[in-house]
């Protein structure tokens, strides 16, 4: 076979934060194809064509430099680049409709459909389809009754491939991933199809680790991974609610069941709540796509998991201000961290965004510092815009503050001079520590009170 032959034009629609990676990694991996990324927003665009990317992920830039113009480029003239295409991905946003039917709990497909239309619109070749959006199983059933009325003869395969990565880790989860999943229909045509796109990840990932399967199952794969991901966190979460009420220390009892190698000690980092753009969703989804085949018992199942989450958020809250003398009003109070979790300056549904609203409208004065996440702090907090302070300077935002409540694990809170911070607060001087990183029998012993998920209180007086 030629190399012209061998050649795939591949094509992904959405340049955030998965397609964006994701095509990079292709790229970097497979220099003999060629890929595209395009996107409805010209800024984003542009942005991945500069040294300042529009998303924060350790090592993407230096990835993206080393294929960025050779075959890799970014484009927002999505139609001539679907024609082109022998390969699309899709990997636009399928956030939580808000309203109509389903609001609420159910995927808003609008853009997902969008990108349906724009291909048989464009396309004047057969072509293969790839769900990288997350999506409710079956959505492929809808995709192909779009794509198949088109009047031009043409043929497509749909398949599901759901990404895993996790955000922070991106680089290193597409280099290395557990496994690849790739879901298609059980056809000639579509075995074929998922053959080509298996060929593509064994470029780097070995054969044992490319899962394939049929199509209902990758898509609802992708779903009840993040809904078992997410309840390992509530679980332990609600178990941190009873190690302070009885003493126990939740670490040491998550150490304790996480060596049993049944259970597995990840995902058990007891936390004010997890956030980021797709547990919360993916899980509401679910739980819509049960009750809409009427498995009432399993969507109350799974919504549970959400419920322990948002009660996770409100306990952290409201044992701040408890332990404050029940007020906060006029109090200074530093925000240590506003990413849902550290080493992304993505906010998205951060338990941060809960925290800071609810000490807001119990009139706390608040400066917010993140080392990556603050414009999006500021755009998340707009409206209280007066009543903050944002600063990448922790002991800037510490200085005068009643309290720090540390709501993002960056590494670079543990090492900080608590003796400086200390004698720079108003006394009694209160640390809340959401999630759990910090030393603190030290902190105590500098004269903090301190409170820490699923830890007793230490308190001097
Ligand atoms: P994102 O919002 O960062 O990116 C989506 C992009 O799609 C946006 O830039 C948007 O402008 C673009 N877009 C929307 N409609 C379009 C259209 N019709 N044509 C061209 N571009 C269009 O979203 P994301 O975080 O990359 O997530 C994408 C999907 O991947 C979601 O379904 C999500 O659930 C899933 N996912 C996300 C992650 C993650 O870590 N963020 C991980 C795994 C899976
Ligand atoms: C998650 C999954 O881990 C990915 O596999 C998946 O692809 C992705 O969702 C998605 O579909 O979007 P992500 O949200 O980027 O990835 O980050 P995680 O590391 O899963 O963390 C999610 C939230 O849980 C964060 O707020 C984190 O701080 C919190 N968390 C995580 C805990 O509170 N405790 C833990 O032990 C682990």
């Amino acid at each position: 076979m030629s190399e012209k032959e061998l050649r795939k034009r591949i094509l992904c629609i959405g340049a955030g934060y998965v397609g964006g990676p994701t095509m990079a990694m292709i790229a970097a991996k497979c220099p003999q194809h060629e890929v595209t990324i395009v996107d409805i927003n010209a800024e984003r665009i542009a942005a991945w064509q500069t040294d300042e990317l529009p998303i924060f992920e350790p090592g993407l830039l230096e990835v993206v430099k080393q294929v960025r113009d050779k075959n890799l480029f970014f484009s927002t003239d999505i139609d001539e680049n679907i024609k082109k295409a022998d390969i699309i991905f899709v990997s636009v946003n399928t956030p939580t409709k808000t309203y109509g039917e389903g609001a609420g709990k159910a995927a808003d497909l609008q853009f997902w459909e969008k990108t349906a239309r724009n291909i048989i619109n464009a396309a004047e070749s057969d072509k293969i389809i790839i769900e990288k959006s997350t999506l409710p199983v079956r959505t492929a059933d809808a995709m192909e009754r779009i794509l198949s009325v088109n009047t031009k003869g043409l043929h497509f395969d749909i398949l599901s491939n759901p990404e895993f990565l996790a955000e922070g880790s991106a680089i290193k989860d597409l280099e290395d991933p557990d496994r690849v999943l790739i879901g298609s229909r059980e056809t000639e045509s579509g075995l074929k199809a998922r053959n080509e796109i298996v060929d593509i990840y064994a470029n780097w990932i070995p054969r044992d680790k490319i899962l394939t399967s049929n199509l209902w199952s990758a898509e609802l794969s992708k779903l009840v991974a993040n809904a078992f991901l997410a309840q390992r966190i509530s679980s332990i979460n609600s178990i941190s609610a009873l190690c302070e009420k009885t003493e126990a220390n939740v670490k040491e009892v998550a150490n304790a069941i996480g060596t049993d190698s049944r259970i597995s000690s990840k995902f058990l980092n007891a936390s004010v709540g997890f956030g980021g753009s797709c547990f919360k969703k993916d899980i509401l989804n679910l739980v819509y796509i049960c009750e809409s085949y009427g498995l009432h018992e399993v969507a109350e199942y799974w919504e549970q998991v959400v419920s322990i989450n948002d009660y996770q958020e409100k306990r952290f809250v409201k044992n701040m201000i408890s332990l404050m003398f029940n007020t906060v009003s006029g109090k200074n109070i530093a925000l240590f961290g506003f990413a849902f979790k550290a080493n992304t300056g993505d906010t998205r549904e951060s338990p941060a965004i809960y925290v800071a609203r609810h000490l807001l409208n119990e009139h706390a004065n608040l400066s917010i510092t993140d080392p990556k996440a603050l414009e999006n702090a500021k755009a998340d907090l707009k409206e209280h815009s007066s009543s903050i302070c944002f600063t990448e300077d922790p002991y800037e935002a510490a200085k005068n503050a009643h309290a720090i409540a540390i709501l993002t694990e960056w590494d670079t809170y543990k090492d900080l001079d608590y003796e400086k911070i200390f004698d720079s607060m108003e006394k009694p001087a209160f640390i809340f520590d959401g999630r759990d990183i910090l030393d603190h029998e030290k902190l105590f012993k500098i004269g903090f009170n301190v409170s820490a998920i699923g830890k007793p209180q230490m308190k001097h007086f």
